[in-house]
C-alpha cells in the first residue's frame, strides 16, 4: 500500500519526527511479540511468572533461565529492512527521536544512535537490589552482584516498575516537541508507552500508526498504514528524503 501523500509532506517539513516502536518491528527478524495470538511470548508464558520483580524473588533460576533463552534468540537473530529504515531516516529529517520499547538492540544493531530503551536491555544485567549495571563474566545460574552480593537481574522493566527517569522523561518532551509522530508495531496497550501519542497529537503533531493489523486506537492517528514495518518503512522513508 503506497503512503498517503499527506504523510510525506509531514515528514518531508518535519522539524522533528518520534519514532515509538514495539515488538512488531522484530517480528520480521524472527522475534516474537507478546501479544498476537499463539506466537506471543504473553500467548505461550504467563508475564506474572516470568516478568515482575516478584516471579524473581520466587525463582530467579527459572527467570534466568527464560531470559538466557531470550538472549540466544535475539543474538541470533539480525535487523531487518524496518530497523535499517529508521536509522536511514535519522539522517534525512533535521531532528530524530528513536523511542523503543524492545529491549533486543536491533536498532542499535541496524546503526541507530541515542535510541531511548523505555524498557531497558535485555543484555544488561542489573544489581536486583540497588539497581546499579554490573559487568561480570559468571556462569553462576543466578549471578551476584561483585559488589554487595545481591542477586543480578536482567536490565528489563517488569511489571508494576518504574520506567528509567531519563527515558521517560526524554521520550515525553519528544512526544510533546515533534511534528510527525509514529507508532510501529506496538498494540498502544502498555502504559505510558502508549499515551506518548496522545500527548504528541495534544502538541498538534501529524500521528502515523505503522501495523498490518490496525490497532483499538488506529482511529485516533492521522494515519493509518495496514502493513508491515519491513515493507512500509523503507517506502515511506525513500518517498520522504526526495
Ligand atoms: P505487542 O505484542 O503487544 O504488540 C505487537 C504489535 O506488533 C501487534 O499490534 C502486532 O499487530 C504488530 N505487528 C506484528 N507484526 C508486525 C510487523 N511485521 N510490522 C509491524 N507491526 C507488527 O508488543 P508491544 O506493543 O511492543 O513490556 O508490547 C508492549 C510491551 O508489552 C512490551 O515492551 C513488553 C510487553 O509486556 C515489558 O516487557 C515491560
Amino acid at each position: 500500500m503506497r503512503p498517503d501523500p499527506g504523510l510525506i509532506t509531514a515528514l518531508r517539513d518535519a522539524r522533528h519526527v518520534c519514532a515509538l516502536t514495539g515488538a512488531g518491528i522484530s517480528a520480521e527478524s524472527g522475534v516474537p511479540t507478546f501479544r498476537d495470538a499463539q506466537q506471543g511470548l504473553w500467548a505461550r508464558y504467563d508475564p506474572h511468572e516470568l516478568a515482575t520483580p516478584e516471579a524473581f524473588e520466587r525463582n530467579p533460576e527459572l527467570i534466568w533461565e527464560w531470559y538466557r533463552w531470550r538472549r540466544d534468540l535475539v543474538a541470533s537473530a539480525e535487523p531487518n529492512p524496518g530497523h535499517y529504515a529508521l536509522a536511514r531516516l535519522a539522517q534525512i529529517v533535521p531532528r530524530f527521536t528513536l523511542i523503543t520499547q524492545n529491549v533486543d538492540g536491533l536498532h542499535q544493531r541496524a546503526g541507530s544512535t541515542g535510541v531511548i530503551e523505555f524498557h531497558g536491555n535485555l543484555f544488561e544485567d542489573r544489581c536486583h537490589a540497588e539497581g546499579c549495571v554490573v559487568e561480570h563474566e559468571q556462569t553462576a545460574t543466578v549471578p551476584v552482584c561483585p559488589d554487595c552480593g545481591a542477586s543480578l537481574r536482567p536490565g528489563v522493566v517488569w511489571f508494576g516498575e518504574a520506567i528509567p527517569e531519563t527515558a521517560l522523561d526524554t521520550s515525553f518532551a519528544a512526544a510533546a516537541d515533534c511534528d510527525v509522530f509514529l507508532s510501529i508495531g506496538t498494540s498502544s496497550l502498555v502504559y505510558p508507552a502508549a499515551g506518548l501519542a496522545d500527548v504528541a497529537r495534544e502538541h498538534d503533531a501529524v500521528t502515523a500508526e505503522i501495523n498490518p493489523n490496525p490497532t483499538a486506537q488506529a482511529a485516533g492517528f492521522d494515519f493509518a498504514i495496514a502493513s508491515k514495518a519491513g515493507a512500509a518503512l523503507p517506502e515511506l522513508v525513500e518517498l520522504s528524503a526526495v
